[in-house]
């Protein structure tokens, strides 16, 4: 179905919840520093969100610029990064934040990855969220390019 599609390059990234959901983030609406938005690919001409394919769950967030390493920087659109949101321990969302160190906390077992460095594990976890490129486009953030690398648990 059109809502499984696989996420690809040009789709809107739209939010997953809340008051906004299937609205596209625009990147003015990220602060940085705060907690990762939940978010789903959206097809642009049709307009179906593809929000049933959990492998489609992205987390977006706002970072200070400088603070990213230059592999992270390379995919960001200035400071703002998009990693697959599947953990890649058991394939629970990674929904929580911690914001004094700024990083992203997975609540099911306590995965905690590093989004300013390829969101690579620093516990629990065995490998990173994989980074998907992103591009600000008339102010919406839009997909760029593929998953750096599988998403979820190894298989
Ligand atoms: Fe995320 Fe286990 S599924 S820590």
């Amino acid at each position: 179905t059109p809502e499984r599609e696989p996420v690809a390059p040009g789709d809107l990234i739209v939010y997953a919840q809340g008051d906004r959901a299937g609205q596209p983030v625009n990147a003015s609406d990220l602060e940085p520093g705060q907690r990762q938005v939940i978010a789903y690919p959206m097809n642009p001409q049709t307009r179906v969100v593809k929000g049933e394919e959990p492998a489609n769950t992205l987390l977006l967030l706002r970072l200070e610029a400088a603070s990213l390493t230059a592999e992270t920087a390379r995919h960001a659109a200035g400071g703002v990064v998009a990693y697959s949101g599947v953990c890649t321990h058991l394939g629970c969302i990674v929904s929580n934040w911690i914001a004094d160190k700024q990083l992203l906390f997975c609540p099911c077992h306590g995965a905690q990855y590093d989004p300013r460095d390829r969101a690579k594990a620093l516990v629990v976890a065995p490998k990173p969220l994989p980074q998907l490129p992103i591009r600000v486009e008339d102010g919406v953030l839009v997909v760029a390019g593929e998953f750096q690398g599988p998403v979820g648990p190894p298989t």
